[in-house]
């Protein structure tokens, strides 16, 4: 089984990620480390929990990040995941707690008990893995691999023109952790906007989750009409569920290597910037930053096809 760390923000799409990464049987969920972004990071950590007691499952949950490193926070888009992340549904309170130490920390113990064997998959904005870095520079050296779902090569922006959400909540520490130096994959909006599941397949994905499909899918109303309204798209993109698809099958992507640098300030804030490394003279400042996979096309059809099998 793989091991895993899942930083989220739940979030519908995380909801959904969630939920796959738990009826994965090869895939072995050593906690969940929550973050703000879709929501403030007490209600992430709230839903967290809650997703996996409906789910049947006991997983650890680290709360994080309450705030970017250092830039103004972004208000919550509460028009694409509701004021309380799941569509606004009507939500049980969760009956377990948080543990006692922070996301970062728990990054870094688990890391320390199984170097080079666990996978990093982070979904929201990157401030505990920045965090987790600073606390502790030889992670890079523990961490089998970190596949991260944000950012933009060829795509545009989601929440500005250039920009992508979970990139742009935490330009600084996106930067970080894209340049770590720790083998990294980008699973962007060049991928997750030509994957699509639609209300067909919802429907039949819910079926399968008893309590924790009524959750998935009233709150995949909510999130498909923001799709509607702004992609004119009947579904929506899974956003985070196209990580855990990367995780098991990176033979649905294409990536291409190459360094990446954040802008973090400015009117371009958030933007990714991408240089493959086929383009890169040995001479250039580009080569003294680390190469990194960024996934450029996607077999769409097939990735949501697979979400619908596991779940
Ligand atoms: C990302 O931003 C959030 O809204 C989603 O949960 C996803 O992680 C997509 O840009
Ligand atoms: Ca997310």
């Amino acid at each position: 089984r793989t091991p895993i760390i899942f930083d989220t923000d739940p979030g519908v799409d995380d909801a959904q990620a969630i939920a796959l990464i738990m009826a994965d049987p090869d895939i072995e969920v050593l906690g969940m480390t929550t973050t703000y972004g879709n929501v403030p990071v007490e209600t992430a950590t709230s839903n967290a929990l809650l997703l996996a007691e409906l789910g049947g499952h006991s997983i650890p949950v680290a709360q994080g990040a309450a705030r970017p490193l250092s830039k103004t926070p972004n208000p919550f888009p509460t028009f694409v995941h509701g004021v309380n992340g799941l569509g606004d549904i009507d939500l049980p309170t969760p009956t377990t707690r948080a543990v006692d130490t922070t996301a970062a920390q728990f990054i870094v113990d688990e890391t320390r008990k199984r170097p080079g064997e666990i996978t990093l998959v982070a979904v929201g904005p990157l401030g505990n893995l920045a965090v987790a870095l600073q606390l502790d520079p030889t992670l890079v050296d523990r961490v089998k691999q970190v596949i991260v779902m944000g950012g933009s090569v060829k795509q545009g922006g989601n929440v500005t023109p250039l920009a992508e959400a979970n990139i742009y909540s935490d330009p600084h520490a996106a930067h970080r952790v894209f340049t770590a130096g720790w083998p990294l994959v980008m699973v962007g909006l060049d991928v997750t906007h030509k994957t699509h599941i639609d209300p067909e397949r919802m429907a039949r994905i819910a079926k399968g989750q008893g309590k924790l499909g009524e959750v998935l899918a009233d709150s995949y109303s909510f999130y498909a009409d923001f799709y509607r309204k702004a992609l004119g798209i009947n579904g929506c993109c899974p956003h985070d569920s196209c990580a855990v698809a990367w995780l098991k099958h990176p033979e649905l992507f294409k990536t291409v290597r190459g360094h990446m640098s954040v802008i973090t300030d400015g009117l371009a804030q958030g933007q990714t910037v991408f240089a493959p490394e086929s383009a890169v003279f040995a001479e250039d400042r580009w080569s003294q930053t680390p190469l990194i996979d960024v996934c450029m096309e996607v077999d769409g059809e097939r990735v949501s096809q697979w979400i619908e099998d596991v779940l």
